[in-house]
């Protein structure tokens, strides 16, 4: 991968980050087949994960972001999405291990330790919204961990191996967990370092902090802030992305543009 044109450094804020973003971006994207990790897959005519990485770099509460990425292409990344695109909070672009667990540990490595906040979010989720952002911060300001999720709209079946339905599980409780969440930075080094030593695997972050026994607040997300995991989801993206740029033209408020409220568990319906 080559360098099209002259990277030009901004000038970075090299202060302590009280809040910093990990964002984890080294998976391969095999689920989407194709040789093309998806975090770099195009959207809108860029990178997803450029996406990503401007909402936070927009976000007022972000100091600071570290990215993780694929070995092979922290060098790629430093030019090309971070110089290229001039995301001057990202400070250092690290390589990413096995798991995304792993990724995370790695990062999580360079955090300073009087950072308070440590605010992860998947690069694979480029419709994250600035309110997403500043809700979940402020959350494990005052709880000490919070994370977006959704609560589950359908109706959810229990399945036996033979393809039959078991039982009906009652949804009221399951909620749908998103990234970003946001943690206390101690509880998260913590959550990590147990982990790893113990060998226990999560699929997402909170589940280490809840591991350890800490609360983990909920704050209500958005259906839009998709995880790009299958191919249809570019298609499914780029209409979101079309929406988006219809309702900034004529000054209509996105969806996300309305407040959304906070939510326990216990409250949904
Ligand atoms: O695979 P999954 O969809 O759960 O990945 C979520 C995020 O974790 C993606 O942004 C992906 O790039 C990242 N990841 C990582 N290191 C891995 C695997 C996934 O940073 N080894």
């Amino acid at each position: 991968m080559t360098t099209t044109r002259s990277p030009r450094v901004e000038p970075v804020s090299h202060q302590i980050p009280l809040v910093l973003a990990l964002v984890p971006a080294a998976g391969r994207g095999l689920r989407m087949g194709g040789s093309i990790p998806k975090q770099f897959l195009s959207l809108g005519g860029e990178p997803l994960i450029v996406q990503s990485l401007r909402t936070l770099q927009a976000a007022p509460v972000v100091d600071q972001i570290v990215l993780a990425v694929p070995l092979a292409d922290v060098e790629y990344c430093e030019k090309e999405i971070v110089l290229r695109h001039r995301l001057t909070k990202v400070t250092k672009v690290v390589a990413g291990g096995v798991e995304r667990q792993d990724s995370v540990r790695y990062a999580l490595s360079q955090v300073h330790s009087e950072t308070e906040i440590v605010l992860i979010h998947d690069a694979v989720r480029p419709f994250m919204t600035l309110q997403m952002i500043a809700e979940v911060v402020a959350a494990a300001k005052k709880e000490g961990a919070a994370i977006i999720a959704l609560p589950m709209r359908d109706t959810v079946k229990q399945v036996r191996v033979d393809g039959t339905i078991e039982r009906t599980v009652d949804r009221a409780p399951l909620w749908l967990a998103q990234t970003p969440q946001a943690f206390r930075r101690d509880w998260i080094e913590a959550a990590h370092t147990k982990a790893h030593a113990e060998g226990i695997r999560a699929t997402d972050d909170a589940s280490l902090v809840e591991w350890l026994g800490h609360p983990v607040s909920v704050v209500e997300g958005s259906g839009e802030n998709i995880k790009v995991t299958r191919p249809e989801d570019i298609v499914i993206g780029e209409a979101i992305l079309a929406s988006r740029m219809k309702g900034r033209e004529s000054g209509e408020k996105s969806p996300k543009g309305r407040r959304s409220q906070s939510r326990r568990p216990r409250e949904s319906s």
